[in-house]
């Protein structure tokens, strides 16, 4: 699969961040700069292409690099672990709509008790959808703050609440992280609906 917008460099990212932002060793700090260089030379805002595959009510779930292309059910999500990378699935055809990175969707399970009334009608069993890529500059949004219980995108820092419908609480983001409305299905997880608005960041300057 051909990435038409942003190099995965900057999901390379997924590792150097733990629980905190501070103390950044030099390692990050090269990749800090990578990933932001390849952001601005990508240089247009993300949409899905007529030929590409946008998520679809019914489509389950499959976390990025599963070979074996296995629908993911709520006990597959750890509560209150680092979300998951996924793709959606076709139900049918359990072909994944893997042709676009706008495609790309994190997953994690919190206490809906802590959720805002919107965030809680869009989850499943704890379970919470949004897009994997940044509003900023899209890059991939796949670091977790686990105290804050807030994403984080390390590409320039933006933060992200999964508990508030993808409300920013830091960094440059103009706006919140769409959320993608989940339901169960035949035990699996599944897609209820659209993105709250288009995923993706904004055009560079
Ligand atoms: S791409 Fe800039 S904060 Fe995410």
């Amino acid at each position: 699969m051909e990435d038409k917008w942003l190099d995965p460099a900057c999901a390379a990212t997924d590792a150097e961040v733990s629980d905190t932002c501070e103390d950044p060793s030099r390692r990050r700090t090269v990749k800090l700069f990578a990933c932001a260089a390849l952001a601005a030379a990508a240089g247009v805002r993300p949409a899905w292409g007529a030929d590409e595959d946008p998520p679809r009510v019914g489509d389950r779930l499959v976390r990025e690099g599963d070979e074996s292309k296995t629908p993911l059910t709520s006990a597959d999500i750890k509560f209150e672990k680092k979300q998951l990378i996924v793709w959606p699935q076709d139900a049918k055809s359990s072909k994944l709509r893997d042709g676009s990175r706008l495609n790309r969707i994190v997953v994690i399970k919190l206490d809906p008790k802590q959720m805002d009334a919107d965030t809680a009608k869009a989850a499943a069993d704890g379970v919470v959808a949004y897009s994997a890529v940044c509003v900023h500059q899209n890059c991939d949004v796949n670091g977790w703050l686990a105290k804050e219980k807030e994403f984080l995108c390390i590409c320039h820092f933006s933060k992200y609440s999964p508990l508030r419908k993808g409300a920013v609480t830091g960094g440059p983001a103009p706006r919140a992280l769409p959320i993608i409305p989940l339901k169960i299905e035949d035990g699996k997880l599944a897609i209820a609906g659209d993105f709250s608005a288009p995923p993706g960041g904004a055009p560079q300057a």
